[in-house]
């Protein structure tokens, strides 16, 4: 039987046209759109009581694993707040684990690494990732293509430097000292390590796209903690070898980072069709940085919407007006939904950017 957004050709997943003219798959290609689309980084999980109730007892890493309990979790954002699009419910971590690094992902905390990667014996660790590897995430992603419709689905991985970044430190970091010892005392295990990691994020960026994703996002959320000249040497021609090797797909590559302003325009020439930018650059000054054909994402400050609805609104009001002149635009918030927000809020916010949007 046909899913109801995708026919199956061969092993190619073909988008209806419903999809393919979808609002968000229209921005990320500069196209006029009916209204500007919206979708929220981390809107699975969170502060959802419907994702609470369904992950009840059961750790982060494994329901990632359970392609029934992803696309319910998947789908809970899209029934509740009507964004227009649905983004993977996963880890950036999980090809990792998959792969055999043993990691977990601690409540509260984030990925935490037993054995932290810091010399060349340690990078025999990192073997290339098989589709095999992975089998929940092929079946999730075509249940949840069959039943999103018309609505895009986004996959994601982490960028290499922000995946490195976990696997140097052995868990979340403020400095990045380790890291960052790595990459100017041992340039040459380095960029050995970045390359094993986009071999990595490329096989899990095509697992899923064909699989049935209509969009995929480079998540490079620490990389603001480098200089461009750095950007530049050490990190990009990694990235851009990810966005290289899905070029091919045609589907729009999404790059995100957080506090990087001085990095956008690096950041689209990796090769993103759409950069993502976090609260502290206004979009059209983000737009003359990056250059032009490319689409922008974001920027909301995701703390405004612990404000009242009032300054919620007048917050969005300004993102909408830098965002005027933009070839294209995506909705979100510069960074992910904060714990402890209220879903009501993202609801209106959905409703508000819509109705002052609709052409
Ligand atoms: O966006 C979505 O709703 C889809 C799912 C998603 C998760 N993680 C689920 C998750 C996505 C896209 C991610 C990406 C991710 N993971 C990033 C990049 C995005 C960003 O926020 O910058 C990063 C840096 C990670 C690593 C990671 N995993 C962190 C920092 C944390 C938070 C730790 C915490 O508890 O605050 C996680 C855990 C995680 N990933 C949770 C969820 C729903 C919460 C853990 C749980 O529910 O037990």
């Amino acid at each position: 039987m046909s899913s109801l957004g995708f026919g199956q050709s061969g092993s190619t997943v073909v988008p209806s046209t419903a999809l393919r003219e979808s609002a968000f798959l229209k921005a990320c290609r500069r196209e006029p759109v009916p209204h500007t689309p919206v979708w929220f980084m981390r809107q699975a999980g969170r502060s959802l009581p419907e994702f609470l109730e369904v992950r009840r007892g059961i750790a982060m890493l494994d329901s990632c694993m359970m392609p029934e309990l992803v696309t319910e979790i998947t789908l809970q954002p899209v029934r509740r707040h009507g964004v227009d699009a649905a983004v993977y419910y996963s880890d950036i971590v999980v090809p990792l684990k998959a792969i055999g690094v043993d990691l977990d992902i601690k409540p509260g905390v984030g990925p935490v690494v037993a054995r932290p990667i810091r010399s060349r014996e340690d990078l025999a660790q990192l073997r290339d990732l098989q589709p095999e590897d992975v089998p929940y995430v092929t079946e999730a992603i075509r249940m949840l293509v069959g039943e999103l419709g018309a609505t895009p689905l986004i996959g994601f991985a982490g960028a290499p430097f922000t995946l490195a970044s976990y696997l140097v430190e052995g868990g979340p970091s403020r400095n990045h000292e380790h890291t960052k010892a790595m990459m100017y005392g041992d340039p040459e295990l380095w960029t050995a390590l970045l390359d094993r990691l986009a071999v990595i994020a490329s096989a899990f960026l095509k697992v899923q796209i064909e699989a049935g994703a209509s969009a995929v996002q480079l998540f490079d959320s620490w990389v603001g903690a480098l200089k461009p000249a750095d950007y530049r040497r050490l990190v990009m021609p990694a990235s851009a070898k990810v966005f290289d090797s899905v070029a091919g797909y045609g589907v729009p590559r999404i790059h995100f980072g957080v506090g990087t302003g001085e990095l956008l325009g690096l950041m689209g020439e990796a090769g993103a069709d759409v950069v993502g930018v976090d609260w502290r650059v206004p979009l059209d000054e983000a737009a003359r940085r990056v250059g032009p054909g490319k689409a922008l994402q974001g920027n909301l400050d995701p703390a405004v919407l612990f404000a009242p609805r009032e300054a919620v609104r007048a917050q969005t009001d300004e993102v909408l007006a830098a965002a005027s002149g933009l070839e294209g635009h995506v909705f979100n918030l510069g960074h992910g939904v904060l714990p402890n927000t209220d879903p009501e809020a993202l609801t209106a916010l959905v409703e508000y950017v819509h109705e002052r949007t609709a052409r």
